[in-house]
């Protein structure tokens, strides 16, 4: 049996949405830039796309970009904006918990002479709003948060940050890094000046991202090239990748209502992970549903992770991207926990695929692997 608990990282996709891309792929694989009936019909592939993912997230289709991904999305939204914002000031405000993609955005931003300032979060891993309010300014350019957290699942108030950057700072442009909202919550980005996706987090392909930027918020372009998406972001258009996240991002919405059912479990995982002595991170409310991550006492997280994935169950330590490192989560000890909790840490995440055999079959392995481990 193969068990797939670490959707945060990715997703597997949807078998229709792997059939519409293999059949845009040998079908439709015109330029949309073409005058031809082939880039035509590829164009229209574009466009549709655009119509449908704007109505999911209640915004104008032309407000819709398509890059290679999220971590593309938020280099173009954080540092578009921090560069045409320069003039007005460069003063810029985030969270200690965003994703390294923010992260090293911001880190890129202050070699350049822009002042970031930092908000922790609390050890319920919610940003402290007291905080963010007095570190907002009247030049602040940007303010880039995460919808919820990666390792957490924890929601920030996102609605409640868009109010305060509105009232107290003029000219900043708001960011969401929404990649972990999407496909498990509905969304209305309608709040927010630009919020970034990527596809594979929600059954569709790898590599194709979105970046919802409102219109008449400044940009400039990243990568340059010729004159497609409004002459913001060159390059042939991902026509399949495109389709594909139309596609995903529709199921996925839809199949929103399973995550009644999936939080059930999630929350179940949860209580028997403490009755295993486990100390439990994510809280049950202002959590994405799916999420559960979990802190060994004493011990480091990378053995059991290990231990069920020669038993073909797969979850994570920590983020997908800093697994491999040597230290313990950035974001816990960024929530306050010792070195030793964040190198405890692991992450179990659950998607619509998810069945409650599969949670079963987990939690009885895991018991198994804890008890030889003698914890
Ligand atoms: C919250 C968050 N932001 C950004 C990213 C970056 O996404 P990608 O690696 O698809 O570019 C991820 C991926 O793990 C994420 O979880």
């Amino acid at each position: 049996m193969k068990v797939y608990l670490d959707n945060n990282a990715t997703t597997k996709i949807y078998p229709e949405v792997a059939e519409k891309i293999k059949e845009i792929m040998i079908n439709s694989y015109g330029n949309p830039s073409s005058l031809h009936q082939l880039g035509l019909e590829a164009q229209d592939i574009v466009e549709e796309s655009s119509e449908r993912i704007a109505k999911n997230f209640n915004v104008n289709p032309f407000e819709i970009y398509y890059t290679s991904g999220a971590t593309e999305s938020i280099n173009w939204a954080l540092k578009g904006s921090a560069y045409s914002g320069k003039k007005t000031g460069k003063h810029i405000v985030t969270s200690s918990i965003e994703h390294s993609a923010v992260i090293s955005c911001m880190k890129s931003l202050e070699r350049q002479g822009y002042e970031i300032d930092y908000i922790n979060a609390g050890k319920n891993g919610i940003i402290d709003l007291n905080e963010f309010e007095k570190k907002l300014r009247k030049d602040t350019v940007l303010v880039s948060v995460m919808s919820a957290n990666n390792e957490t699942g924890m929601k920030q108030p996102v609605e409640k940050i868009s109010e305060m950057v509105r009232e107290i700072s003029e000219y900043a442009v708001f960011h969401v890094d929404a990649v972990q909202s999407a496909g498990k919550e509905m969304l209305d980005l309608k709040s927010f000046d630009m919020a970034s996706f990527s596809a594979h987090k929600f059954h569709g392909p790898k590599g194709s991202g979105i970046l919802y930027k409102k219109e008449g918020i400044r940009t400039i372009p990243l990568i340059e090239g010729g004159s497609q998406q409004r002459g913001l972001r060159g390059g042939t258009y991902n026509v399949h990748g495109i389709a594909g996240t139309a596609e995903a991002l529709d199921m996925a919405v839809k199949n929103i209502c399973k995550y009644e059912e999936i939080k059930k479990m999630r929350n179940y995982i949860m209580e028997e992970l403490e009755k295993y002595g486990l100390l439990i991170i994510t809280e049950k409310e202002n959590s994405v549903p799916n999420t559960v991550c979990a802190v060994l006492r004493k011990r480091r997280a990378d053995t059991v992770v290990n231990a069920l994935s020669d038993e073909g169950i797969y979850i994570s330590r920590s983020s997908a991207c800093s697994s491999r490192s040597e230290s313990g989560s950035r974001v816990l000890k960024a929530m306050g926990y010792t070195e030793d909790e964040a190198m405890g840490m692991m992450r179990i995440s659950l998607s619509d695929m998810t069945t409650a055999d599969e949670v079963e079959y987990f939690l009885i392995k895991l018991k198994n692997i804890l008890s030889f481990l003698k914890f």
